[in-house]
């Protein structure tokens, strides 16, 4: 069996049968697939929907993939009788109508995407390439590291922060890596790292909540990179309500078991639902700045977080934008708050400015910047945990 999971994917070959009304569409998805590659059969049936039953009959294909041609439910339930009678078949839909109901339809039929038409080769390859890694051998099964980032107060740069190490552990640490966004007001994570359009947030997710599994949830994701998914916050405060904190734990526990590092972006408000998340925890970074509105913010979020019972070792403190010649000191904060600081990172106003508008992480652009520098450590430290005191001695050890 293959060790790394991403290997013994890109070793998988898929059979697919193409279902379209349009025989054009149908050559330009045989030949989209061909460039793809690691698809060693592929068979055409120009017609609708009904043809579905006999092209999978007649092909045995591991993927089916059927554009709509009245995009319509009538035409789901049609596609049902297919996916019932094969289970483990992988359904993708290629079809204009992405109303909620339609969606949530197709999931409900087993479905795995619903592609927009006309399909574009970036969106057939990544689900094509999810496919791929449902279908290769899993790892025995693992818990990931759950690492909440939380700021003292507004605009500390925790969502900054977050993201940023997120992409770093899985760009540069090869790590498979989940960012879950619970800043139900502000919540913009994504931003920071993609220009890609979410299609789904949380609150779709929180809705499937008690039949979640990982496919549906990687389905729901937002993909920066093959190992990096982004699960943006709900749209707004209507949508945020559907989120409540029992959907966290189902949330959680499957996010543990599919990726190996999970970072939530609790944002700046302790409600039932970031708590839920703290809780479910390894370990809590709170993010602050090295001034007084900020101390006092720090300490009185300490002391909530000790009476939830968290440990010393559960929270760590990140001094974001340091610089050594501030007023308020290192010692005086560690002093004040009776707690160590776990990192600093320094102020680079240009360079993360530029990161953040652009929504390109920021040791993309400025590689060698202070700030570069300290993301990369932080990361680092993450993947070096055993040789690290405190909270980081056991993280992704496992
Ligand atoms: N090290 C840094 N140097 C300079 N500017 C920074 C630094 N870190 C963050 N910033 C700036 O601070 C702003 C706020 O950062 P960010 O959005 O990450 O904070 P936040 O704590 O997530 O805020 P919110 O409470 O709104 O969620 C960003 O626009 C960014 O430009
Ligand atoms: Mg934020």
């Amino acid at each position: 069996m293959h060790r790394d999971p991403t290997a013994a994917a890109a070793a998988v070959k898929l059979k697919i049968a193409l279902v379209s009304p349009h025989p054009a569409s149908l050559e330009v998805l045989k030949a989209m697939l061909e460039e793809w590659g690691g698809v060693p059969e592929i068979s055409l049936h120009a017609g609708g929907v009904e043809l579905a039953a006999r092209a999978v009959a007649e092909a045995a294909p591991d993927v089916l993939l059927v554009e709509t041609a009245r995009h319509d439910l009538a035409e789901l339930a049609a596609l049902e009788l297919v996916t019932v009678r094969h289970p483990g078949l992988a359904a993708i839909l290629a079809s204009p109508n992405h109303s909620a109901d339609f969606l949530r339809q197709a999931m409900r039929i087993g479905v795995r995407e619903v592609l927009p038409l006309p399909v574009q080769r970036e969106a057939l390859f990544d689900a094509l390439g999810r496919v791929r890694q449902r279908a290769a051998p899993v790892p025995a099964r693992r818990r990931a590291r759950i690492l909440s980032f939380v700021g003292c107060k507004g605009g500390s740069g925790a969502t900054f922060i977050a993201t940023n190490v997120a992409h770093l552990l899985a760009e540069q640490e090869g790590k498979k890596v989940a960012l879950i966004d619970l800043n139900f007001q502000f919540g913009d994570a994504a931003l920071y790292v993609t220009h890609r359009v979410p299609a789904r947030t949380l609150a779709d997710v929180a809705d499937e909540a008690h039949r979640l599994d990982a496919s549906l949830l990687a389905n729901s994701m937002l993909q920066v990179l093959p190992n990096f998914h982004i699960l943006p916050a709900p749209e707004d405060p209507e949508q945020a309500l559907r989120v409540r904190p029992d959907s966290i734990d189902p949330l959680l526990e499957v996010a543990g078991a599919a990726y190996d590092v999970v970072i939530v972006d609790a944002g700046r408000s302790l409600d039932d639902v970031t708590v839920r998340a703290m809780d479910r925890s390894d370990t809590v970074y709170a993010v602050l700045q090295l001034n007084l509105p900020f101390l006092r913010d720090a300490k009185r979020l300490l002391r909530v977080l000790t009476s939830l019972g968290y440990g010393r070792d559960k929270v760590q403190l990140v001094v974001n934008r340091f610089h050594k010649r501030s007023t308020i000191t290192l010692e005086d904060l560690q002093e004040t708050l009776q707690h160590e600081v776990f990192r600093t990172l320094p102020n680079s106003f240009d360079a993360v400015t530029a990161s953040v508008n652009q929504g390109v992480p920021i040791f993309k652009l400025a590689s060698r910047d202070p700030v570069s520098r300290g993301l990369r450590e932080i990361a680092g430290t993450l993947v070096e945990a055993k040789k690290e005191a405190g909270g980081w001695r056991r993280l992704l050890s496992r």
